[in-house]
């Protein structure tokens, strides 16, 4: 049976970091708020004219060269994002572009931050049907665009960045000791579109900011998280004992804490990366991936299950062996 396995991994950050002090001089907050009641200690804001495409391009040449691999090798791209450069195309046929690519198939997938958990999804299923050999999946933000820099209650909270990993169709016995990608559960409750929302857009001839009802989103995540993360361990034929990594969506190291207490997984089997880059929103697994891998965290053959909830809401879990 053939398996999707992770190849190569790769990150960018933009270069500027803002400490939460930056928002004690125009907002109502501090420091000792934002940490304790999110775990964010400082995220990076892209420079002006910096865009998406240009944070997943830098992600893709990163993860390209982990694997050892050329744009020429890779047959799809998937990029999971909520703030594209322009309506169209999509940012995903840019990075094709600057990675000279002109072979091959790339689309742009919207499930905010449960963006990546989607692509993951998606490129596995591409590879298993046999119209992918290798693909490209990429989490890439620039949430610093849709943020009202007046409500102290989200703007402190998001940050911009991108991840990547290639994924490549391996032969193997199709067993849960065989890496790769090994179940996966994907959800999504349009009830709740208004905790978190962009209230404007193309269709509506306006452009928007993030609006969220923090409480509420946070009310839902944790028992939706764990939920997801254990059914996609049951469809592996695994439970929370196997598993050596969560990689979590990083939107708040409470829900991180919350959902891991759920699981009965000590905090040691927990990537946490929300203190440095606050919420990436599809980016944030891949970011994790990747700079867990880097710490010597994550290594070969290691169990991950990487979970994720966002607007919509939209939520879901991939089980894979690194
Ligand atoms: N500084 C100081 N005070 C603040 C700030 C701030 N930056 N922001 C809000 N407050 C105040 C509020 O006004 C409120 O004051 P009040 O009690 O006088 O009304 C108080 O702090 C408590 O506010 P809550 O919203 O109840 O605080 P909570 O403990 O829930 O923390 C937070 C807020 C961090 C937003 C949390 O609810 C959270 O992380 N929610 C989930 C976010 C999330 O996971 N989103 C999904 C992914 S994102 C995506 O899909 C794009």
């Amino acid at each position: 049976a053939g398996r999707a396995v992770v190849v190569g991994v790769g990150h960018y950050l933009p270069e500027r970091v803002v400490p939460n002090s930056e928002f004690e001089t125009t907002l109502d907050t501090s420091d000792e708020w934002i940490r304790t009641r999110s775990g964010i200690e400082r995220r990076h804001f892209a420079a002006e004219g910096e865009t998406t495409s240009d944070l997943a391009f830098n992600a893709a040449e990163a993860a390209l060269k982990d694997a050892g691999l050329t744009a020429a090798d890779i047959d799809a791209i998937i990029l999971a994002t909520s703030t594209a450069d322009l309506t169209f195309p999509s940012a995903a046929t840019m990075v094709q572009a600057r990675l000279g690519m002109t072979n091959g198939f790339a689309f742009d997938v919207q499930a905010v931050c449960a963006g990546f958990v989607y692509a993951l999804s998606n490129a596995n299923a591409l590879i298993l049907s046999g119209q992918a050999k290798r693909v490209l999946v990429i989490g890439a933000e620039t949430f610093s665009r849709i943020m009202d820099w007046t409500d102290r209650s989200t703007c402190v909270l998001f940050g911009d960045g991108a991840g990547a990993v290639i994924l490549e169709g391996q032969e193997g016995a199709g067993t849960a000791q065989d890496r790769g990608i090994l179940s996966t559960d994907l959800n999504s409750d349009g009830r709740y579109k208004d905790l978190l929302y962009v209230d404007g857009g193309v269709s509506t001839q306006s452009t928007g900011y993030l609006r969220m009802q923090g409480n509420q989103v946070f009310r839902h995540a944790v028992d939706k998280l764990a939920a997801t993360a254990e059914t996609a361990l049951e469809k592996a034929g695994l439970s929370c004992d196997d598993v050596d990594w969560i990689v979590p969506h990083q939107a708040n190291i409470r829900i991180i804490q919350g959902t891991a207490r759920k699981m009965g997984l000590p905090m040691k089997n927990v990537v946490v990366t929300v203190q440095d880059h606050g919420n990436t929103s599809a980016a944030s697994i891949p970011l994790a991936l990747s700079v867990g891998k880097a710490r010597g965290q994550i290594k070969q053959g290691d169990l991950i299950v990487t979970e994720a909830i966002g607007g919509g809401l939209a939520w879901g879990a991939v089980v894979l062996r690194w």
